[in-house]
């Protein structure tokens, strides 16, 4: 009887089974109907919220790190060895996490780094990036692509992004010079890249193509994993990836001569032996250096989240698809395009809607409905809102600022004829979609529970908000 009224009140009131049940456990059962709040009214409009705890945050390797990882950092400093190369007791912790990562990759070799950002800064320098030289970027990224094309003195030049919200083959096409010597393209927000489309168009134009996959570790297309399309690629190990050590990064690549090219820059600037000692006799890898090398203590953290990595990746993947699919019965709402959702690392999930207003109502909505995370977390929001990840966001891109105060990168006579605009405007796709969309972190600790406040808030949210009539002239 009682399951009886239980199922009436939920058919009722049009929520899920799990935001009764914490209804109730949070108000009683009598406050169905109170001060005329009542759980089919938007939270927005002075309803109750679907939830009242904030998300957990983000951080998808953080949410796995345990005992392993102790007990890994707790060996290391017993070692009292934690530089790479030599040591009172050497344990070789970088030097095996690198053939590690290179297997789980499948590529020949794997470079620890210190940063994602030095990772991009030692591929590029590999890749023999300077000035005169213009560098395909995606409209949208994160603001260290376009800092390490601009510290080599090259000219990061914008591409538009397409409904993948990576970069659009068509636009690379468009933007391609007698001066491009390549392209970066970024697997943003945990998805691949329409990466075979865009190899080709690297190769039918001679082009380096750099991969960045920070955002995407143990991504895949049609069972290749991201970082082995490219002719190098950067990762990133910050706290807010797939898989962390707080800070550390890699470089990979199939290529002999850029792996050694990549060793000697990002340390002191030359090769090493096999006792780690600095060797000069190949003037071809007597180069400069940039200090990014990688720790022990950090490596020995990366060797137990790689291993963590596959499962944290098919929990954020799993809650990310329960999302998407419930969402797709609503015609307002359009979702990212996949190009293959088995490669999908499912971090975070971006829904667009037909016109910016609306994208906005939905989102003060959802966030009225508690589908935020504590004051710490970023998440939830339109994506104009999302920092330097927008092209037209980066305040020193838009300002061609320079470091030297005399226009490096800009007004050197070699990229005299590389004249940009980085203002908003500058890739008219990307503009639309970030103004439409909203992005959702998916945390990989989610639980089943969370999962339903979330689909939950989105359908009360969507079955009330309407588009107005000119919605639907924006998409593209
Ligand atoms: C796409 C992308 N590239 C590069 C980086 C830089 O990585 P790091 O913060 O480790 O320097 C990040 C980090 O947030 C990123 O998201």
């Amino acid at each position: 009887m009682r399951d009886k009224v239980r199922e009436q009140a939920i058919e009722k009131i049009g929520c899920s089974p799990a935001f009764y049940s914490n209804l109730i456990k949070q108000e009683g059962n009598s406050t169905v109907r109170k001060e005329g709040r009542t759980l089919d009214r938007l939270a927005i409009d002075g309803g109750y919220p679907v939830r009242v705890q904030p998300l957990p945050l983000e951080f998808p390797g953080v949410h796995y790190m345990g005992e392993d990882e102790i007990e890994a950092a707790i060996r290391i400093v017993s070692s009292r060895s934690l530089f790479r190369f030599y040591g009172v007791d050497l344990q070789k912790e970088v030097e095996t996490f690198e053939s590690e990562f290179a297997q789980f990759l499948g590529v020949s070799h794997a470079l620890s780094v210190s940063s994602g950002t030095g990772a991009l800064n030692t591929a590029l320098s590999a890749l023999g990036a300077g000035p005169g030289q213009e560098i395909i970027i995606p409209a949208y990224l994160w603001v260290s692509v376009a800092s390490a094309v601009v510290s080599h003195g090259a000219i990061p030049v914008l591409a538009d992004i397409d409904d993948t919200f990576c970069l659009d083959p068509n636009s690379i096409e468009e933007r391609i010079t007698p001066r491009t010597s390549g392209i970066i393209v970024v697997h943003m927000s945990g998805v691949p890249a329409d990466i075979e489309r865009i190899q080709q168009v690297a190769r039918r134009h001679s082009l380096f193509l750099l991969e960045d996959c920070a955002q995407c570790c143990g991504g895949s297309v049609e069972g290749r994993k991201v970082g082995t399309f490219g002719d190098m690629a950067a990762f990133s190990f910050q706290m807010n990836k797939n898989m962390t050590s707080g800070e550390g990064g890699s470089v990979v690549t199939n290529d002999d001569r850029l792996y050694r090219r990549a060793f000697a820059c990002h340390d002191l600037g030359y090769a090493r032996d096999q006792a780690g000692r600095l060797s000069f006799s190949d003037l071809d890898y007597c180069l400069w250096g940039e200090g990014y090398r990688l720790d022990e203590l950090r490596a020995a953290l990366l060797r137990v989240q790689l291993k963590k990595l596959p499962k944290i990746i098919e929990r954020m993947r799993h809650s990310k698809y329960r999302i998407r699919h419930a969402l797709e019965r609503f015609p307002q709402v359009r979702l990212r395009r996949i190009i293959d959702p088995l490669g999908d690392t499912g971090c975070f999930l971006i829904t667009t809607y037909p016109n910016a207003e609306f994208a906005k109502t939905v989102n003060r909505a959802l966030r009225a409905e508690g589908i935020v995370t504590s004051p710490q977390g970023l998440n939830n929001v339109v994506m104009t809102d999302w920092g330097l990840h927008i092209y037209y966001s980066i305040a020193s891109l838009v300002n061609q600022t320079s470091v030297d105060g005399r226009g490096f990168p800009w007004k050197l006579a070699e990229n005299a004829g590389s004249q940009y605009s980085y203002e908003k405007g500058a890739c008219p796709v990307a503009d639309s979609l970030f103004e439409r969309s909203i992005i959702v972190a998916i945390p990989s600790c989610l639980t089943e529970h969370d999962e339903d406040d979330i689909i939950t808030a989105f359908e009360k949210v969507l079955r009330e908000i309407v588009p107005s009539s000119r919605a639907r002239d924006n998409g593209e």
